[in-house]
């Protein structure tokens, strides 16, 4: 069906981090992964985007921070757009214009608030109006882990049994509100180089080469629950070692994939090494690092302790900026002015 006038939309979500990494697909047609994940979604970092079915245009276009894309990111937008086409019986070429208020492919997950703010946006200019299950799942098709940006707070995708993919899909946990001295201290590293391979890439190369893959494959359910616990119970002095282990265990893997993936830079282990210090010194884990697919480091932390851990940190000559974060609410509707374009 082509449109008699534009429909359009916006919407947008935050980045999220996972506290247990997705880092391998079983299904790539269907973007189902190896393992299940937990995250957190953060406050204010975020992807608006506003996305126009127009009958007039006649290719889809794709500005990302004030810049018209195409090639690879482009042709990621087309794509997702044609599904939800499909999924609404429509025609029409769209634009979509996005903007992140924060670093796009440097390792904090640009590609996950993007991919779940363009599902909320492009459905509800579609005129669908899916439950948020549905939009996780939909979303999970852009960007797997673009699925836990729907839901606000503690989120956890269940990577699912069926072939088919309809047990796949993200679920909250406990919402933003559930534990709220907990903070994440974020080291803005100088000098991380935007990715040139996505995450979804990469992490097939791990699958296919790494021989740390398999084992970290068994030690995650135990620790899934762990973590889940430990986030229920508030239990910081569980959670923190917890999150260490289960980010070096995604940093081996990575390191032994062939050829070696190595996002950190000099200045991002000397942060990692800052974590493991303050906690020998206070003989307690009073935080916890964890990372991503990039240099920025993410140091999980109660709030009594946020300002000595971001001070020294901040300290260190190669860190350009800390940004002091909680966790957040998931997706929402933004109101798109008259002239519909500006995100
Ligand atoms: P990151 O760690 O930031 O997720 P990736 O390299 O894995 O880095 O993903 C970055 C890619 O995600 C971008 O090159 C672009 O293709 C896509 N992306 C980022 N932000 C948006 C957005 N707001 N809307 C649509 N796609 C986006
Ligand atoms: C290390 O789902 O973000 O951040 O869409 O290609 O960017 P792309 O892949 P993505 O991969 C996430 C990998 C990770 C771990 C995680 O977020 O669970």
């Amino acid at each position: 069906m082509r449109g008699s006038s534009p429909r359009v939309a916006g919407y947008e979500t935050s980045p999220n981090i996972a506290l247990i990494k997705y880092w391998g697909i079983r299904d790539p047609r269907l973007n189902l992964p190896f393992n299940s994940s937990v995250s957190v979604t953060l406050d204010r970092l975020r992807s608006r985007t506003v996305v126009r079915f127009d009958p007039k245009l006649s290719a889809d276009r794709f500005r990302l921070n004030g810049t018209e894309l195409s090639g690879g990111p482009w042709e990621d937008v087309h794509r997702f757009l044609d599904r939800v086409r499909e999924l609404a019986g429509l025609e029409d070429a769209a634009s979509v214009v996005s903007t992140n208020n924060f670093q796009t492919a440097s390792g904090l997950a640009s590609s996950a608030s993007g991919f779940a703010a363009l599902a909320g946006a492009a459905t509800r200019a579609a005129g669908l109006d899916l439950p948020p299950r549905r939009l996780s799942q939909l979303a999970r098709l852009g960007s797997g882990s673009a699925c836990r940006s729907i839901f606000g707070g503690f989120v956890e995708w269940e990577r699912g049994t069926r072939a088919d993919g309809r047990d796949c899909y993200a679920r909250p946990l406990f919402d933003e509100h559930h534990w709220p001295e907990l903070v994440d201290v974020v080291a803005i590293v100088d000098g991380a180089p935007t990715k040139a391979v996505r995450s979804a890439s990469a992490m097939q190369a791990s699958v296919e080469t790494s021989p740390e893959f398999a084992s970290r494959q068994r030690e995650l359910p135990a620790r899934i629950v762990a973590v889940r616990r430990a986030l229920r119970r508030r239990d910081w002095a569980r959670l923190f070692p917890l999150i260490m282990e289960e980010c070096d265990s995604f940093r081996r893997v990575c390191e032994t994939t062939t050829p070696s993936l190595d996002y950190l830079t000099a200045t991002s282990r000397e942060v990692l090494e800052v974590v493991r210090e303050t906690n020998a010194i206070a003989g307690e884990p009073v935080a916890g690092y964890t990372h991503d697919a990039g240099a920025h480091v993410h140091i999980f932390t109660l709030r009594r302790h946020a300002a000595g851990i971001r001070a020294r940190v901040a300290g260190l000559r190669g860190v350009a900026t800390t940004h002091l974060l909680h966790a957040g609410p998931g997706g929402r509707t933004v109101r798109v002015p008259a002239r519909g374009t500006v995100a």
